[in-house]
């Protein structure tokens, strides 16, 4: 009756739909919580603690003692296991194969703008306004560090920064919640792809959550007082793109947050990031920042840190081991419920099964050729090129072809380590092409002349002054390389002067004193305050820290190659007493009108006004957020809104031309704010909504278009409600967020009816 060929073709059929399709049919999600709970039934107390612990390695005094631990399922994630692969894969062997449920480790590092190919730092990237290019220099990072067996990086770092005095804000994304939230996704995707057990891909960690920018006096570590509308309308924004975005981690800050420090906060932990954003990740603490809680005088000892960190949400905790010392103690005698400690841990074996840690412990197999890949290189260049913003420019750049001599000058012309930045542990400055080396090496017919003017810096010293001198007076152009050394950025370097340190004020001086020509090139972690050196530059490019390679990407702006197309992430304030100083203020009842401008600094010649305005310096920035010139000029027009009357639920359309009326091809950062005039609380003068980098070659127009939608204007209001409250709007459009940038019309959101 029937042939055996057909039996066989059924019989394959049938076994194909058990077989497979099941695996496809489960969703990954019952999967993975079936695993969970068949290790959670297995694993005994001790073992579930051991997973909440993240070690310092180098805090073990022996291997012997360290790999015990591990074989006792005491530790379920290291931070810095050595920057090489075999240690990993020698403490990762132990866990897997000689720990009684063999679960995994998971490495830990800080990759926060690339890991051997070192890209701007984070606010450099975000003056490239362009989230492809940061998310593909993520990726890179993450290709990169998985060589050496690194799954996770404590990265992006998100934290909203208004304050250049607070050194971190070199690691930040800037004063605006709309770029820093799109950059943080980019970052995210970089980093994790979509598919976290992608073998090049990392786990991302979303940090410091949340509220740490703000710290008081821009010192480091310092209080931050945040009303929630604030925290929900500007600090939390960027956070919760990223968990959008599919984040697999979030790291909790060291910040007391109006009252209850951020890594004992339960209303920022689990009502909002878990309650509200549905975030299935874990939280891994900052370093020893739930302990610090006995100093924040929130805990009175270890035994309550254990406690109210566990039961706010914080489910690893970093190099402290109150956990570890009394997590079993606290749920024994009743004072902890067990279900916070299985919470943590399936939190935390959810993303080491996402990693497919499970199946692929060990670092991928090795391949040298990954490390600073030229591809990996050219993208540094180009998103070190777009990174830089020139904020002056008397006609004097790109440097003319009938500059036949030019002088390089100053103490971070040719600093290979300086020019990589702050917070990249596996950078390696012999890997740096300097400005110095771009230049000697694309002279051509010109003749480079260099002195560096000073050793680095915040040298004191002037020995090496009248060799620059000498140098720029033999030169057509002097281009000086200034700024802050990178050990001046970043964590716990808070400065309350943000000048430029050492003499370089007096070098510049000097310089300025010949005549020659003179650029100025800034690399710092941080706005800094430069009145006179500005007056005194015939141009001035502000670099950031560009990475590893600054040279070659100064060399393409400062030569022509491209134009400069970076728009400033953050405001630069004139004199460190405007400071906190932010575009998208609030307006106060007595708003400083224009007529308020052109106050000398430090010279209250003609103290006058009842306004909130300063006697002795301009109510406004040195630079605007959103600001940053061209070679070439960008001409906008015909700004068009399809309605002035928004429907509830409806989108409206705004359209503008853009012109490239200049002489050079160049990208234009196009930027789209709106203000909403009356709110049941204060609104902002300005927020930006959205942006897009256009490129138009000399004489091209392009009607750039953007949709904004009833949910773009809705904001945490006074009953504490995401809401568009119904009133009248306006829309800029323009080139950066100051007034005589943009352009303006208006419309009116009608009530829900
Ligand atoms: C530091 C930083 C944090 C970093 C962590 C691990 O103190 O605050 O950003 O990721 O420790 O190095």
């Amino acid at each position: 009756m029937f042939q055996p060929q057909l039996i066989k073709s059924i019989l394959f059929l049938l076994l194909f739909f058990f077989i497979a399709l099941p695996a496809q049919s489960l969703d990954d999600k019952t999967l993975e919580n079936e695993k969970i709970s068949g290790l959670l039934a297995k694993m005994t107390i001790d073992e579930k603690i051991g997973q909440l612990a993240q070690f310092n390695p180098d805090a073990r005094p022996t291997e012997a003692g360290l790999k015990e631990i591990i074989r006792q399922g005491g530790v379920g994630s290291f931070l810095n296991a050595g920057s090489d692969r075999e240690t990993k894969e020698k403490l990762q062997r132990v866990a897997v194969e000689e720990s009684r449920l063999g679960i995994p480790l998971i490495f830990g590092r800080d990759v926060i703008h690339g890991f051997r190919t070192i890209f701007p730092i984070p606010l450099g990237q975000a003056a490239s306004w362009n989230p492809l290019l940061v998310e593909k220099a993520s990726a890179i990072a993450a290709r990169e560090a998985v060589q050496t067996g690194v799954q996770w990086t404590f990265a992006p770092m998100m934290d909203i920064a208004r304050d250049p005095r607070w050194g971190r804000i070199a690691e930040s994304l800037g004063e605006d919640p709309v770029l820093a939230g799109e950059l943080a996704a980019a970052m995210t995707r970089g980093f994790q792809g979509n598919n976290l057990s992608d073998p090049n891909r990392i786990a991302a960690c979303a940090k410091h959550y949340v509220g740490y920018g703000a710290a008081e006096g821009g010192r480091d570590y310092n209080i931050t007082f945040i009303p929630e509308q604030e925290l929900r309308n500007v600090y939390l924004v960027p956070f919760k793109a990223a968990v959008d975005a599919g984040l697999a981690t979030v790291m909790s800050a060291f910040n007391d947050l109006n009252g209850v420090p951020a890594s004992g906060n339960a209303f920022t932990l689990r009502q909002v990031l878990r309650n509200e954003w549905g975030f299935d990740g874990f939280v891994v603490s900052d370093w020893t920042s739930m302990t610090e809680m006995i100093n924040h005088g929130y805990c009175a000892d270890e035994r309550e840190v254990a406690l109210k960190s566990l039961a706010a949400g914080v489910d690893m905790e970093m190099v402290s081991e109150s956990y570890r010392n009394h997590v079993k103690e606290l749920i024994e005698s009743g004072q902890l419920d067990q279900k916070y400690l299985d919470q943590a841990v399936a939190n935390i074996l959810r993303i080491k099964i996402r990693l497919g840690l499970f199946e692929n412990p060990y670092p991928v197999p090795e391949d040298k050729s990954v490390l600073l890949h030229p591809d990996h290189l050219q993208t540094a260049r180009e998103l070190a090129g777009q990174s830089l913003v020139l904020l002056k420019n008397k006609n004097i750049l790109p440097v003319k072809p009938d500059v036949k001599t030019i002088a390089i000058i100053g103490p971070l012309a040719d600093n290979p380590l300086d020019q990589l930045g702050t917070w990249a542990p596996d950078r390696n400055p012999d890997d740096s092409v300097t400005p110095l080396q771009a230049f000697r090496e694309n002279a051509g017919g010109r003749k480079i002349l260099f002195a560096k003017g000073m050793e680095k810096p915040r040298s004191m010293d002037r020995k090496h002054f009248s060799a620059a001198v000498d140098a720029a007076k033999k030169a057509d152009v002097a281009i000086v390389f200034v700024g802050e050394d990178e050990l001046l950025s970043g964590e716990a370097h808070s400065r309350a002067f943000i000048n430029l340190p050492g003499l370089q004020e007096e070098l510049i001086a000097a310089i300025a004193a010949t005549k020659t020509p003179m650029v100025l090139v800034i690399m710092a972690g941080r706005p800094l305050t430069f009145p006179t050196q500005l007056e005194q530059a015939d141009a001035l490019l502000y670099a950031w820290h560009p990475g590893t390679m600054a040279g070659p990407a100064l060399y393409d702006v400062l030569t022509g190659a491209i134009a400069p197309s970076g728009k400033l992430p953050v405001s630069f304030p004139r004199t460190v007493g405007q400071v906190p100083i932010y575009y998208n203020h609030r307006n106060t009842g007595r708003p400083p009108t224009a007529d308020m401008l052109g106050i000398p600094l430090g010279t209250p010649e003609d103290p006058k006004g009842y306004v909130s305005n300063y006697l002795d310096a301009d109510f406004t920035p040195q630079f605007p957020f959103g600001f940053g010139l061209s070679y070439t000029t960008f001409t906008y027009s015909a700004l068009k809104l399809s309605t002035d009357k928004l429907l509830p639920g409806q989108e409206l359309t705004v359209t503008v031309q853009l012109k490239n009326s200049g002489l050079m091809a160049a990208e234009e950062v196009v930027q789209l704010y709106t203000r909403d005039l009356t709110g049941s609380i204060t609104r902002p003068v300005k927020e930006l909504k959205a942006f897009r980098r256009v490129a138009l070659k000399p004489g091209e127009k392009q009607d750039v278009q953007f949709v904004i939608t009833e949910e773009d204007l809705a904001f945490w209001n006074a009953e504490m409600k995401f809401v568009a409250e119904p009133g009248k709007f306006e829309v800029m459009v323009g080139g950066s967020s100051a007034d005589g940038d943009l352009l303006k019309a208006g419309f009116v959101l009608e009530k829900q009816n």
